[in-house]
């Protein structure tokens, strides 16, 4: 079956937090990481089954779903975990958030990258513990990880180290060396690794592959918490689904003490698309990407062209992080706003002078956004 990624499908008066924000406005929202396509078919028809049996009372973990689970990563990556290794969340934030709140003492500093998805520069804060943020570098056109900065910060009592894995908003994937290094300093210094592989799905790069951080080592098994789900990758985020992957058994038993109480459990529809999602949805998901990659080479391609901006090969995620600093512009978020175009603010990830561009639409309204851009670009 050939799935329509092209087709157009109206999302205002949805609630939509992507649209809503520009409601009643000519702006395209290119922002906030949801894609404007429609989730697979048989996610659909799962949900729309269970909706019409007309219960919807509490619920617990299919067990299929967590063999499904093991299974795939075992596909995968070669990763071999445990069922009890899994604890479900209702969001990948919402797991970050309980390992800040549940790992180091209020002193003990969380040390993380620049620019990064802004939920990571809050979680500290909402724990009220130290943050540390260390930018990445630019090596032959590609945000790596600074491993001497990190060192440094490593050794000045940090307890935590938030991760993520692929890398939004640059899209790098990290190589099993560097995974390697990050892990064997972390395990120098004591310091638990967070791994948001929430991206993980989204390889665009032919040359490139994810390696789950808690994969490589035995090592990095024991003190790594993984933080995955389907959300991204079927575009069910609003469905609040997500788990943790945690071997080690007294990281767990920390993490779960974390939970009790507060956390809820992920909803009976979100558990259910999950499932079908990791059973029934690969060719969805190949096809998906084989769009992704077009959209990424059409984005690479004009940007590139585009004055005053760059931007960096895109090995994954449907995000681009262009670079506007010669540019010029003051406050770009608002002039592609006055364009016509609604990015996601570089400030807000830590690093002005840059603005993220989602890609993840259907080709006729990103074309319409970029020939936007370019053509406001042309009076500056
Ligand atoms: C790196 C990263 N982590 C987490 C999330 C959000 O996850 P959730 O909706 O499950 O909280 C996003 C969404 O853009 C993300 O990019």
């Amino acid at each position: 079956m050939k799935y329509n990624f092209d087709e157009i499908i109206d999302r205002k008066s949805t609630a939509s937090m992507k649209w809503e924000k520009y409601k009643g406005k000519d702006i395209i929202p290119m922002w906030v990481a949801d894609m404007d396509f429609k989730a697979p078919p048989a996610i659909l028809k799962t949900l729309g089954h269970r909706i019409e049996h007309g219960i919807l009372g509490y619920t617990i973990t299919p067990q299929a779903l967590n063999d499904i689970i093991i299974k795939k990563l075992s596909v995968l990556y070669n990763w071999k975990i445990k069922k009890e290794w899994i604890i479900w969340v209702p969001g990948v934030v919402c797991g970050l958030n309980a390992v800040c709140d549940a790992f180091g003492d209020q002193k003990e500093k969380i040390i993380t990258t620049t620019p990064i998805y802004p939920p990571f520069l809050d979680v500290p804060a909402n724990c009220g513990k130290p943050l540390v943020t260390v930018p990445m570098v630019n090596k032959n056109q590609r945000a790596t990880l600074d491993f001497d900065r990190l060192e440094k910060e490593f050794k000045n009592n940090a307890s935590l180290f938030i991760f993520c894995s692929p890398y939004n908003p640059c899209g790098t994937v990290f190589t099993k060396t560097e995974i390697n290094r990050i892990v064997e300093m972390c395990a120098e210094y004591d310091v638990v690794i967070c791994s948001d592989e929430i991206h993980s799905d989204f390889v665009l790069d032919d040359n490139k592959r994810h390696i789950p951080t808690a994969s490589v080592s035995k090592l990095s098994a024991q003190q790594t918490i993984t933080l995955m789900a389907p959300s991204k990758t079927y575009n069910i985020p609003g469905l609040g689904c997500s788990f943790a992957i945690i071997p080690d058994r007294k990281l767990r038993q920390k993490y779960q003490n974390r939970l009790k109480g507060l956390i809820p459990h992920v909803n009976l529809l979100g558990l259910l698309a999950a499932q079908t999602a990791y059973e029934e949805c690969d060719e969805w998901l190949s096809q998906l990407i084989a769009y992704l990659k077009k959209n990424r080479d059409i984005v690479f391609d004009r940007v590139n062209r585009m004055k005053g901006c760059k931007l960096n090969p895109i090995e994954s995620t449907y995000l681009a992080w262009i670079d506007v600093r010669d540019t010029g512009l003051k406050d770009p978020v608002l002039f592609f706003e006055q364009a016509g175009v609604g990015l996601s603010d570089g400030i807000f990830f830590g690093q002005k002078g840059f603005v993220r561009l989602n890609f993840g639409c259907p080709r006729s309204l990103l074309n319409k956004g970029l020939d936007r851009m370019e053509t406001a670009l042309l009076d500056v």
